[in-house]
């Protein structure tokens, strides 16, 4: 099977990474400022402090300044809310991002609404989505945005392409399904109550899958030649070992497809490398 079709998000995010630290060394040396970003954790839920030191380690690597608030799990939304003014007020941080899930007693989405919308890196605030989805100049969320570079480095122009998003999330299907459509795709929006999703998917010349079910898009519901974005990770068990799988079938789509992420090293990757773009933009324009 042709390795060319595997999509490397792993070696693109890397390159990505090179050209943004060579970026950030250029705006300390010659511009007199260091990005910084300030990462909060609340609780002990495992993935998440993955992920929250990976987002510093390589913050540190992209030569930025790295932030990191860890919060016990009993924390009040008034206290989270405390330090996010805090942060809204620091010119050191220029990039503010709250780990999420965060724990019952305190309501997300007044989280995110509370985040200065220039520093929100995630992209979630309700400011950036309507930039989005008017063409303001916003901050775009990191993984739709990763699996966009993606997508235009493999095909360039995306006009007219149909393009086929599972999934109705705000952190991914719908900036995906924004994204694509800002770029004159031809968008569907497929979910849990869509009839006939083989179907829809079967017209699709780019598939982005965000849904969370292991294996779900099967090779025989792609149109010859479609391309895969599997935005899925996850956790299952196989032959008595854990395995990490996407939201697609991977085995039965290869054949099918002219080109697809695998799960992991595909858009898993990007996201990181997607967020240090963010920051840096959000310095960039806090100082400009
Ligand atoms: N938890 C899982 N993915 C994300 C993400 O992209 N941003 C934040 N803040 N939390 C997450």
């Amino acid at each position: 099977m042709s390795e060319q079709k595997i999509i490397d998000g792993k070696a693109f995010a890397a390159k990505l990474r090179t050209k943004i630290a060579a970026q950030v060394a250029v705006a300390k040396s010659k511009h007199g400022f260091t990005p910084g970003l300030a990462v909060v954790l609340v609780g002990e839920d495992p993935a998440s402090k993955v992920y929250v030191r990976n987002k510093g380690e390589q913050t540190k690597e992209a030569g930025m300044a790295s932030f990191e608030y860890k919060l016990p799990e009993s924390t009040s939304q008034a206290e989270l809310l405390a330090l996010i003014d805090k942060l809204n007020k620091d010119a050191a941080v220029h990039g503010i991002l709250v780990q999420l899930p965060l724990p019952k007693q305190i309501d997300s989405q007044a989280v995110i609404n509370a985040i200065d919308p220039d520093k929100d890196v995630d992209g979630f605030h309700v400011v950036n989505a309507g930039r989005l989805a008017t063409g303001g100049k916003g901050l775009v969320p990191c993984t739709p945005f990763g699996c966009l570079l993606l997508l235009k480095d493999l095909l360039g122009d995306l006009a007219g392409k149909h393009a086929v998003v599972i999934g109705r999330s705000n952190i991914v299907g719908k900036p995906m399904a924004q994204l694509l459509l800002n770029e004159s795709c031809t968008v569907t929006i497929a979910h849990s109550k869509t009839r006939d999703l083989p179907g829809e998917v079967r017209r699709a010349d780019i598939v982005v899958a965000a849904v969370g079910r292991p294996e779900m898009v099967k090779g025989d519901w792609l149109k010859e030649g479609a391309v895969v974005i599997d935005v899925g990770i996850n956790r299952i068990e196989r032959d008595g070992k854990g395995k990490l799988v996407g939201d697609c079938d991977f085995q039965s789509c290869l054949p099918k497809v002219s080109a697809i992420t695998p799960v992991p090293g595909g858009v898993g990757p990007m996201t990181i490398a997607l967020l240090l773009n963010n920051t840096l933009i959000a310095a960039a324009r806090q100082k400009g």
